[in-house]
């Protein structure tokens, strides 16, 4: 129930919210949700970004707020897998190197949901977001925790053939199931589909916002 101030402006006698633009606030409250946008491709205008690009645009439109990281602009380590191979992060939680995981990882934090994009390499993530992934894990997985439960999806772009862009999920979705997070979708954008997918982005971010907020779940 809320104060008697707060509802005397908004509810009517009967107890119906009559007022619309208090109505909208309340709604546009309730609706923000903060999504991480990560992607990985050296091309600004090429396959991965213009599916980044269409995703963003669905989420925008459904009024989400978005950080965008763009992983091969910033400064990334790979993991030196210090100490006798553990590292030092599953006592501490923190990676030892200093470059800009640390904001990257606070980010992923804040955020209700994460979008993970990445042009397909060897039938694998891109040796950028692997060098990103690989840190998170180690954090994340074996002492933080704050990522479990995350509700993730997961896009791979592939410009050859195609072949290997389900691996490239795969293996992006095993990584997040160590550290407890959950895919609610899994889309290969190819050559052969990118007409009909790229359109289909747009909705895929829309329904994406609307799952976060009224809730889907699957049980594993
Ligand atoms: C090192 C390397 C490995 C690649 N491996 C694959 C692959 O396994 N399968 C595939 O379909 N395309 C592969 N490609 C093509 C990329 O997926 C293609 O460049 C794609 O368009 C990347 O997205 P972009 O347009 O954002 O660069 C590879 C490209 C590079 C540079």
């Amino acid at each position: 129930m809320q104060p008697y101030e707060y509802r005397r402006k908004t509810e009517g006698k009967d107890g119906h919210i009559n007022n619309k633009t208090e109505m909208n606030k309340i709604k546009e409250k309730i609706r923000m949700k903060k999504v991480a946008v990560l992607w990985s491709s050296p091309n600004l205008d090429g396959l991965t970004a213009s599916a980044k690009n269409r995703f963003l645009e669905g989420l925008n439109d459904a009024g989400a707020e978005v950080k965008e990281i763009h992983l091969n602009r910033m400064k990334l380590e790979h993991c030196r897998a210090c100490g006798n191979g553990w590292g030092t992060c599953n006592k501490t939680g923190n990676c030892v190197i200093c470059d800009d995981f640390a904001e990257i990882y606070q980010t992923l934090r804040e955020a209700d949901g994460i979008v993970w994009i990445s042009a397909v390499y060897w039938s694998d993530m891109t040796e950028c977001f692997k060098a990103f992934f690989d840190r998170l894990r180690r954090c994340d997985a074996t002492y933080n925790h704050f990522l479990a439960d995350k509700r993730c999806i997961l896009i791979a772009c592939a410009g050859g053939t195609g072949r290997g862009t389900l691996e490239c999920l795969t293996q992006l979705e095993r990584g997040l199931t160590h550290m407890g997070m959950r895919v609610y979708d899994r889309i290969p954008v190819v050559r052969y589909n990118r007409d009909y997918i790229l359109p289909a982005l747009v909705e895929a971010g829309k329904t994406y916002i609307d799952r976060l907020e009224n809730g889907f779940d699957m049980y594993y």
